[in-house]
C-alpha cells in the first residue's frame, strides 16, 4: 500500500505544470495531500490538476506568474478559500535561460531569471509564511540546483547566480522560521531529465552529460519528487536550513 504521509495536508507546488513540479504534485497528492497546482501556463496546470482528480485526489489549478507578488497573494488567498489552510510550499518554478558567455547575456534575460528564480521564491514564501507561522507548523522546500553550489552545466552565469541566491534565501528563511516549527530546506538537483534540459541542450550534449555522471543516467522527476516528499514529511522534522544534493555522484567541482 502507498504510504499516506500527507493526509489532511495542503500543498502549494509552483511550476507544477510539467517536469519535476508535476512529479512533486502527483506524489504529494498520491500520499493524501490536497494540492494547489500552480503554473504560469494555465492549460498545463489544469491538466495536472485533472490528473490528480482523476486518480481520486484533491487539486486546484491556479495560473499565476510567481514573479508577480500580487498574483501570488491572490493565488494563496484562493487556496485558503478552497482548502482552508496551507501546510507545504514547494518553490519549484524556474527557468534556465540560454547558455552563453556572461558578456553576451542580455540584461532583460538576466532580470527575468532573477525575477522568476529568486523573487518568485521570495514572493511565495512571503505570502505563505504568515499562515505557517500562525499554525506553528509547516514545510517549505526551495528548488535550487547543483548550479547554485558550483556552476551550471546547461545554463549561464545568470542561472548559476539565481540558484546560489536561492540557497542564501533558504538559509535565512530557515533560521527565521525554525522557532515557529517550520522547516525550510533546499534541494540541489544535478542534471535532470526534463523538458527544461531537452529544450535547451542537443541530444549529443545530454548524452555526454549522462556519460559523465557516475550513476550513469540523468535524474528523473520522480527522484526529485521522492526527495521533496521526504523533506515535507515528519520523518525530516529535524532537517532545517539544509541543501540536499541529488546528482548521482556527479560531484561538485
Ligand atoms: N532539469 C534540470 O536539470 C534541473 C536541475 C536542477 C534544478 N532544476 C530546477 O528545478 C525546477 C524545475 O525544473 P524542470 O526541469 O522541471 O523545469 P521545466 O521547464 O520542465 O518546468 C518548469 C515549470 O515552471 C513553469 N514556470 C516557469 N516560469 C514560471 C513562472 N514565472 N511562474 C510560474 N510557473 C512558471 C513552467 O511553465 C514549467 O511548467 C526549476 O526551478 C529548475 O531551475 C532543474
Amino acid at each position: 500500500m502507498t504510504q499516506q504521509r500527507f493526509t489532511g495536508k495542503v500543498a502549494l507546488v509552483t511550476g507544477a505544470g510539467r517536469g519535476m513540479g508535476r512529479a512533486v504534485a502527483l506524489t504529494l497528492a498520491r500520499e493524501g495531500a490536497s494540492v494547489v497546482v500552480n503554473d504560469v501556463q494555465a492549460a498545463a496546470a489544469e491538466a495536472v490538476a485533472a490528473e490528480i482528480t482523476a486518480a481520486g485526489g484533491r487539486a486546484l489549478a491556479v495560473a499565476a506568474d510567481v514573479r508577480d507578488a500580487r498574483a501570488v497573494d491572490a493565488m494563496v488567498a484562493r487556496a485558503i478559500s478552497i482548502f482552508g489552510t496551507l501546510d507545504i510550499l514547494v518553490n519549484n518554478a524556474g527557468i534556465l535561460g540560454n547558455t552563453r558567455p556572461a558578456e553576451e547575456i542580455p540584461v532583460e534575460e538576466w532580470e527575468a531569471l532573477m525575477a522568476i528564480n529568486v523573487t518568485g521564491v521570495f514572493n511565495c514564501a512571503r505570502a505563505v509564511l504568515p499562515i505557517l507561522k500562525a499554525k506553528r507548523s509547516g514545510k517549505i522546500v526551495n528548488v535550487s540546483s547543483s548550479a547554485g553550489r558550483s556552476t551550471s552545466t546547461f545554463g549561464g552565469a545568470h542561472y548559476t547566480t539565481s540558484k546560489a541566491a536561492v540557497l542564501g534565501l533558504t538559509r535565512h528563511l530557515a533560521r527565521e522560521a525554525a522557532p515557529f516549527n517550520i522547516n525550510v530546506n533546499a534541494t540541489a538537483p544535478g542534471s535532470m531529465d526534463t523538458e527544461m534540459v531537452r529544450e535547451r541542450a542537443s541530444p549529443e550534449r545530454i548524452e555526454a552529460a549522462q556519460r559523465s555522471i557516475p550513476l550513469g543516467r540523468l535524474g528523473t522527476p520522480q527522484d526529485q519528487a521522492n526527495l521533496v516528499a521526504f523533506l515535507c514529511s515528519e520523518e525530516a522534522s529535524y532537517i532545517a536550513g539544509a541543501t540536499i544534493d541529488l546528482n548521482g555522484a556527479d560531484l561538485l567541482l
